[in-house]
Formats: structure tokens, sequence, C-alpha cells
């Protein structure tokens, strides 16, 4: 039989280790494992609710009681902990997840189109303005497009013209220029009337430098129909060169020799850099070179599937890249294909 002494000391020992226990828990995990131990159902405390029959029976309220007391204990001092542990989680968190709404935010960089894209868009623009569709044509060409049906047959010394890239298979070449583009679409067209801008790039086997790349870029234009005068092509390309750069932009038309086109023509506009007093840029000509252009040749015409006693049609060609160069004063043409960030950020 134990006495009343006893059993009181040890409800005292179970509360105070219970008690000691809990002063070393620092988290809500530890809290848990803390309560299944010391309140759970094998706990010390529920021991002696679960002994209580073995007791003396005066003793038993008595004990009953004490037992109580030291479980309330035990539960009081549990939830304190508890909300002093979350408050703490609480805060914790707050500090991980904090936002400096202070802090300037990260500029977003925007991309902008390469000064090539934005001169040809305006170039599509200008003829579009002026009626003309766009009709795409293949950068990988015949030698039969880019010369023959070009009126450049083979052995011709006209192929001098085009320094040329040749591919492994047989009469497949990189085109040298957009004209081929003028057969294609004739050949779709034929007889309807054409009115067409054939944009793209072209290639040649060049040496590098400031004014020649291997790769460039080119816009055709082709206007076939009944009675197409030179008078027209004239027209049309002075008012183009205007609306591309500016009013009071001044041109001539210089005799030229083109095998596709007769009689063949060159466009000059007046040097942006000298106002035509003659300088380096223009080679103390006071003009500069925009496009070779001309009357569509009658055997051309043929080729493309048009009778050239009732049809006529001019033809034109142009640099992207030099008047690229022209409109924003640019010094180099290589500059247009290195990729460096620091010459595209300025357009
Ligand atoms: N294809 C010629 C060139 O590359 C330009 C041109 C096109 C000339 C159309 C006349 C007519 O140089």
């Amino acid at each position: 039989m134990t006495s009343k002494q006893t059993e009181l000391e040890k409800l005292a020992q179970i509360q105070s280790v219970a008690l000691d226990a809990l002063s070393g828990v620092v988290d809500l995990d530890a809290l848990e494992a803390w309560r299944v131990t010391h309140l759970g159902r094998s706990s010390a405390v529920m021991a002696v609710f679960s002994s209580m029959g073995s007791i003396d029976k005066e003793l038993r309220p008595l004990m009953g009681k004490a037992a109580n007391e030291v479980r309330q204990a035990l539960e009081a001092a549990l939830e304190e902990k508890r909300q002093t542990l979350e408050a703490v989680a609480l805060k914790q968190s707050l500090e991980v997840e904090k936002l400096d709404i202070t802090l300037p935010g990260r500029p977003v960089t925007r991309g902008r189109l390469h000064p090539l894209t934005q001169v040809l868009r305006q170039i599509t623009q200008i003829f579009g303005d002026m009626g003309f569709q766009v009709y795409p044509s293949p950068e990988v060409e015949t030698d039969d497009f880019n010369f023959t049906y070009l009126n450049m047959p083979p052995y011709h010394p006209a192929r001098d013209m085009w320094d040329t890239f040749y591919t492994t298979k047989d009469g497949v070449l990189l085109r040298t220029h957009t004209s081929p583009g003028q057969i294609r679409v004739m050949r779709a067209r034929a007889p309807e009337p054409i009115r067409v801008i054939l944009p793209g790039a072209t290639m040649r086997y060049e040496q590098l430098s400031a004014r020649s790349e291997i790769e460039f870029v080119q816009v055709e234009v082709l206007v076939v129909g009944k009675q197409v005068s030179f008078a027209e092509m004239k027209g049309t390309l002075d008012d183009f060169a205007r609306r591309l750069f500016g009013e009071d932009a001044r041109t001539r038309l210089r005799p030229s020799h083109f095998p596709f086109t007769e009689p063949s023509a060159e466009l000059d506009v007046g040097c942006f850099v000298c106002n035509g007093e003659g300088c380096p840029v223009c080679k103390e000509t006071g003009w500069l070179e925009i496009l070779g252009c001309g009357m569509v040749h009658p055997l051309v015409l043929e080729y493309g599937g048009y009778d050239p006693t009732i049809y006529s049609g001019f033809a034109a060609g142009m640099g992207v890249d030099r008047s690229t160069l022209m409109r924003y004063r640019i010094d180099d043409i290589r500059h247009f294909r290195n990729n460096d960030v620091r010459f595209l950020k300025q357009f």
C-alpha cells in the first residue's frame, strides 16, 4: 500500500519533469511530440488515472483531484507555449516574405527593329501606298532564273558583273540579285498586268569592306502592262525617292547598262553629307547611287510569258543596305550583321 505522501510526491515529480521538458521545446513540431509524451494516452499522468483502482478508497478523491490538477496545469502550460511558438513562427515567416516596396524596379529592356528592317518596312509602305503588292521569291535560285532568263545565256561575259556563290549542286546558286523574281512573278501572273515589289536577301562573293558585304538586302520593283512607259518609271522612282529621303531630295537618272533592261539607267540622289558640294562619301561627285532600273528587255518579257509586241514594263533594283547607310549616316556596312548591341541600340 502506498502512502498519500508518496503518491502526491510522484504527481509533483511528473509535473516538474514535464514542465522541465517543455522549457526545452523550441518549435511546434517538438511541442506536438511533447504533448504525446506528457499528456498522451501512455503518459505518466494518464497512468495515474488508470491506476486509481489500486489506490485506497479514502485516498482516491484526493488523488483524483491532485492528478486532475497536474493534467490541467500541463494543458495550460501547453496552450501557453503553443501561443508563444505560433507567434514566433508568424514573425519568422513575415521576415522571410517581407517585401521592400521602396526598392526601385528592375528595368525591362525592350527589343527594337534592326535598322535594315525599319528601312525595308518604310520602302514596303511607300510602294504599298502606290498600289504595289509584295511578291516573295526564293534566295536559292537556279542558274537559269538568275542569269539565262535575264538575257545572260551561259558563258555570256555580262555574268561577270555578279560575283556568284555556286552550290555543289549543278545549276543551283545563291541569287546575286532579286531580279530572278521578275521571271517568277511574270510566269505566275501572265498575261495579267503586274505591279509588285520583291524584297529579300541577296548574296555575292565579295571582298568584305566598309562598302560591300557578301549578304545584303535588295528590293526589286516590277511593273508590266500595256503601254508602260519610261516616263512612268521615272515618275514612280522620283516619287519614291522623295517619300523615302524627304520632300526636297534631289534625284537624277543616269544612263547605265543591264542585260535585262533596255534602255537602262541608274537613279542617284543628292549626297546627304555634303549636300551636293562633293565629299569623300560621294567620291566628290555630289551624288549617291541608290538603284538600277530600266525598261524590261523584250527577251525577258518573253521568258516571263508576255508578248513584247503587246506588253512593256519597267524594273528597278535597289540596295536597302546602301539606303540605310545613307539615311543614318552609318560609316561601315559591316555593322549591320555584326550583332553588336552598342550599334543596334542607336536605332
Ligand atoms: N539586278 C540589278 C542589280 O543587282 C539591279 C536592276 C534591277 C537593274 C532591275 C535594272 C532593273 O544590280
